[in-house]
């Protein structure tokens, strides 16, 4: 089998982080703040030192703003409705994923804020003239993807929190799509909150998700309140972070397994693991645009992405390419829409989708050489029969 479907989340995870979890679950799967005895106090210990290291690796000095969730979407809905204020107005590029569109749809919908998506170009890259159009005195909220699900593109995040800044807006990033592939940091990115997933480049287990708030943030609204295990005398959500933030018992697994992927990939260091990612989306690239049939998505290999390719081939339905390499070739990939309708019309395949390919860090070459030979064989073949 081979997995290319990284981008919806991590295959295989690394030995430590499997070791780390199934030792948790064998050594009394204690939960902090919840219990005097040894698993609870060291589970209390560990989170900490999680939270104090990613908040390093996100360029926060302040390890109590870095908020765990259950997953990006978790994040972004904290992030953008513990935010926004009746009669906002925010501004998303065409290129957003469901998880930020639709917290935002439903707040316009319900009267609280209005919304101006901003066009991209057909690869994904945000028009910057018309971003700098969209303004208004009651923008207080822009949302960007770091990197599209759907083309790969990176945004020119740092000109946008500028931009933002000046305009005295905030700038939420998605980070979901490059937290662990390339670096993400709140201050080279002029972000105020970055959101992101646990379960994707940053190696962990799904169920995890987390949200950095930077300092120019100084109020965020629950989206829950219940139990911490502190101060339990109160009846009322504590104030400050991360507590205010974090109501519920903790996914212990789950922030013990995100330490460990974190863990992994510092010792591999970002920058050879966004040059890997370069590498073979080139070859992949470079592979496919030689087959005459094949129409591929996003920016070129030299330009400003990560490690996704979206692309069709020519009298075949997305879904049925990705049914036949499964079926046929035992190759995983995604195809449709991705939870992203909206890039989807931005880049002109609207309503099928695209097949997409995202390698992650365990992807051999030669697993990218298998793919293109599968798609080459693919493209030459009439659509007479289809798995079931
Ligand atoms: C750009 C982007 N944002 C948000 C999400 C949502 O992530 P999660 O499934 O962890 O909530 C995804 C997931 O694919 C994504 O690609």
């Amino acid at each position: 089998m081979i997995y290319l479907d990284n981008a919806a989340t991590s295959f295989p995870k690394p030995e430590t982080v499997k070791e780390a979890v199934r030792q948790w679950l064998e050594t009394g799967c204690g939960s902090p703040g919840r219990g005097r005895y040894g698993a609870a106090r060291q589970a209390d210990r560990d989170v900490w030192e999680i939270r104090k290291k990613l908040a390093r690796f996100f360029g926060s000095k302040e390890a109590e703003r870095l908020i765990f969730t259950y997953s990006a979407t978790d994040a972004l809905n904290l992030a953008i409705k513990g935010f926004v204020n009746r009669g906002d107005h925010v501004i998303i590029s065409g290129m957003e994923h469901n998880s930020v569109v639709r917290p935002l749809r439903h707040l316009e919908k319900e009267g609280v804020i209005s919304l101006t998506v901003v066009p991209c170009d057909e690869a994904g890259y945000i028009n910057q003239e018309k971003l700098a159009e969209a303004f208004t005195p009651k923008t207080r909220l822009v949302v960007i993807s770091h990197a599209s699900n759907v083309t790969g593109a990176l945004q020119p995040v740092a000109d946008i929190g500028r931009l933002a800044r000046r305009r005295g807006a905030y700038l939420l990033v998605d980070a979901a799509q490059t937290a662990g592939n390339v670096p993400v940091d709140l201050e080279a990115l002029q972000a105020d909150m970055i959101a992101c997933a646990g379960h994707k480049g940053l190696l962990g287990l799904p169920g995890t998700g987390l949200l950095v708030i930077g300092p120019r943030v100084e109020t965020l609204r629950p989206l829950r309140q219940g139990g911490t295990g502190y101060n339990s005398q109160s009846e009322l959500q504590p104030d400050y972070w991360p507590e205010a933030l974090e109501a519920g018992t903790f996914n212990m697994p789950g922030i013990i397994s995100l330490g460990k992927g974190l863990s992994f990939i510092e010792e591999q260091g970002l920058e050879p693991v966004a040059r890997r990612g370069e590498e073979l989306i080139g070859m992949l690239w470079n592979g496919l645009a030689r087959l005459p049939n094949v129409r591929l998505y996003g920016p070129q290999p030299h330009q400003p992405r990560v490690a996704i390719l979206s692309f069709n081939i020519e009298g075949w339905e997305a879904e049925d390419v990705a049914a036949v390499l499964q079926h046929n070739y035992g190759i995983q990939v995604r195809a449709g829409l991705h939870c992203a309708p909206l890039a989807h019309r931005t880049i002109g395949t609207h309503p099928s989708g695209t097949v997409r390919v995202s390698p992650g860090f365990f992807t051999e070459t030669h697993e990218i050489e298998q793919l293109v030979q599968a798609v080459r064989h693919i493209s030459f073949t009439q659509v007479t029969w289809m798995p079931a």
